[in-house]
């Protein structure tokens, strides 16, 4: 996740400003940049890179500056693409958190501002600047600024001839600190917390002006008082936002996640994903075979969506573990299209098994959250999943983001084949529109998930069961859980259980079932009743009226067809932590395990 800091007050900026950036490493970023402001214009330093190797100089004047560390979302991690963004006349300078979304308007609309980046971003300071030479000042630029914006956004703005910051925010977090020399602005309140404890979370709509001498906040041009509250966190809790580990602020974080997936992609009306692949219709009309190649989470993720292929565009559709992978080519190789799945973009496995893929003559595009990785660079195309980096070893927040991503390539792809009415497509795609909602509600219903992980963290063994799309969920719910909470458990297709692993099940293997829509819910409650009869407590995430009565535990999740499973998996997500953090173990870095696995 991007981070920002700034500072308006009497001290130097620069040393509070490189220290705050400092303090933000911890949120994961590819550049790093900072303007100061002040009489002699303002002074930017930006690269790609890390804090410790930006050119800075050894001591400025300025009292005035906004910093930024980068994890890219639209443009490569570049010296160019790096905040903060200026106008035509280097001015004005902005760093930015979140996604305009009508930034290719906007830029055609501005037509004449010479652009120097690839990011949404720099539409923010050339708007900014074109209301300054109308006669605004900077707050008020600002102000018509956002009105124009569409999208999320924490922003920061300074300058040349203005002593102080503009901020403002829409769905992306930005909080003031009240210092005694002077004010602050961040992302987290861990950027400026060894000078103030003093805080006032600004709210959505609220546009801020920061100076040596206080902060205004205005929303929707009224002045408004917002409260100041005292952080009583201690740094390493506040990186964490509170949460005792970040696998559990990045579960939380999904639905802001899946908002980021999802922004500017769906055309709900005309039934139709707009991800940036240019795969020609003639190409897609002419496939023979969809293969994506994974490992891990990523490989469920791949599970999931080819299954979503095979259904909704009518071709042939399967997931390969990316170590096992091999491709003969085939006929005409290039009409399989090969989609490698990795969170990381550096995955060994995954990177051999697309070599392979190239070398046989196959056509790639590669789903990923790394921008600049390597399979961004040997894949024909990309799509990015911008969960924002995960911190957590175990991958959480990346699989829905992931699957939602590659839910809107299904459509992509099937609306160019016209195998999907625009009933179907607009049907499914209001479905994915309302995944960040149904994601939170089974957050909210936690405290039912980790009373179960109480009750039942003793288990000897934990059977996941699912079936159609309910089936990667069960695999992914049990890697989750044998990952952190180091406890024997399996996925299984609901089915398979009578033909062998129903000979493990007693009363003491509880067993976790995926019994929403999507999922083939009727059929995976005769194989409750199974492992029920066996002594088994079932515990079910189900959308299905009356599963309830034959489970011991149920959880309930919101009905969204295709996609209910995939909500599902956030109970499991959360019953692995309870059952993990029970346990006493390294929940963020599990034993024997890395993020990013780049050995074969
Ligand atoms: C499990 C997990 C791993 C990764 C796998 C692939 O929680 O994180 O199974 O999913 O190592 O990693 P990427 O997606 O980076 O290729």
């Amino acid at each position: 996740m991007c981070g920002i800091i700034g500072y308006a007050g009497e001290q130097r900026a620069l040393p509070i400003l490189r220290t705050g950036l400092e303090n933000l490493e911890y949120r994961g970023y590819d550049s790093v940049g900072v303007a100061l402001g002040g009489d002699d214009g303002l002074r930017l330093f930006k690269q790609a890179g890390r804090i410790a190797d930006l050119a800075l100089p050894a001591d400025d004047d300025a009292t005035v500056g906004v910093g930024h560390t980068r994890w890219s979302t639209h443009g490569k991690p570049t010296d160019a693409n790096a905040h903060p963004h200026t106008d035509c006349t280097g001015d004005v300078a902005v760093v930015h958190n979140g996604i305009i979304e009508n930034y290719d308007s906007l830029r055609e609309e501005l037509g004449d501002h010479a652009f120097t980046s690839e990011t949404d971003t720099e539409v923010v300071p050339h708007l900014v600047e074109t209301f300054r030479d109308a006669g605004h000042d900077l707050p008020e630029a600002v102000a018509r600024t956002l009105d124009r914006l569409e999208g999320t956004f924490a922003l920061g703005v300074v300058a040349a001839d203005f002593d102080g910051i503009v901020a403002a925010r829409r769905d992306n977090p930005l909080v003031v600190g009240h210092g005694e020399t002077g004010n602050f602005i961040a992302s987290d309140v861990t950027a400026f917390l060894e000078h103030t404890r003093e805080v006032t979370y600004v709210e959505d709509g609220d546009v801020a002006v920061l100076s040596e001498g206080g902060v205004e906040i205005t929303n929707d041009g009224r002045a408004v008082d917002r409260p100041r509250e005292r952080v009583e966190w201690e740094a390493e809790a506040a990186e964490k936002s509170g949460y005792d580990h970040y696998m559990l602020k990045e579960i939380h974080e999904q639905p802001t996640a899946l908002r980021q997936t999802l922004s500017g992609r769906i055309d709900e009306l005309n039934g139709e994903a707009e991800i940036e692949i240019d795969l020609p219709k003639e190409y897609l009309n002419s496939l023979d075979e969809v293969t994506f190649i994974a490992c891990g989470t990523s490989y469920h993720a791949g599970l999931y969506a080819a299954q979503l292929v095979e259904s909704l565009a009518d071709v042939r559709a399967s997931a390969e573990v990316a170590s096992e992978y091999e491709f003969d080519g085939g006929r005409d190789p290039w009409r399989t299209l090969v989609v490698p799945v990795t969170q990381s973009g550096e995955t060994a496995d995954t990177l051999s098994a697309l070599r392979r893929a190239k070398r046989a003559g196959a056509r790639s595009l590669a789903v990923t959250n790394t921008l600049g990785s390597t399979v961004t660079r040997e894949a024909d195309d990309t799509v990015f999943i911008r969960a924002g980096p995960e911190i957590g070893v175990a991958a959480t927040k990346t699989f829905v983001s992931q699957v939602a991503t590659l839910a809107l390539l299904t459509v992509s792809v099937a609306r160019a084949r016209g195998t999907m009415s625009t009933t179907e497509a607009i049907e499914f795609l209001s479905n994915v529109r309302q995944l960040p909602g149904a994601v939170q509600r089974v957050l909210d219903a936690e405290a039912a998930v980790r009373d179960a992980a109480e009750t039942y963290a003793d288990g000897g063994a934990f059977f996941f069961i699912g079936r159609k799309l309910g089936y990667p969920v069960a695999l992914e719910g049990a890697l989750k859980l044998k990952e952190i909470a180091y406890v024997h458990a399996e996925g299984f297709a609901a089915g398979e259980l009578k033909h062998g692993p129903l000979a493990l099940v007693t009363s003491d293997s509880p067993v976790l079932a995926v019994l929403s829509q999507g999922a083939n819910a009727h059929a995976t409650l005769n194989n409750v009743k199974e492992v029920e009869s066996r002594g088994a407590p079932v515990l079910g995430c189900t959308s299905v009226a009356d599963a309830e009565k034959f489970l011991d535990r149920s959880f309930e999740v919101p009905e969204l067809g295709a996609l209910s499973p995939l909500v599902a998996n956030v109970c499991f997500q959360l019953f692995a932590y309870h059952v993990a953090k029970l346990k006493g173990r390294s929940i963020d870095k599990p034993r024997n395990l890395a993020k990013s696995v780049t050995v074969e």
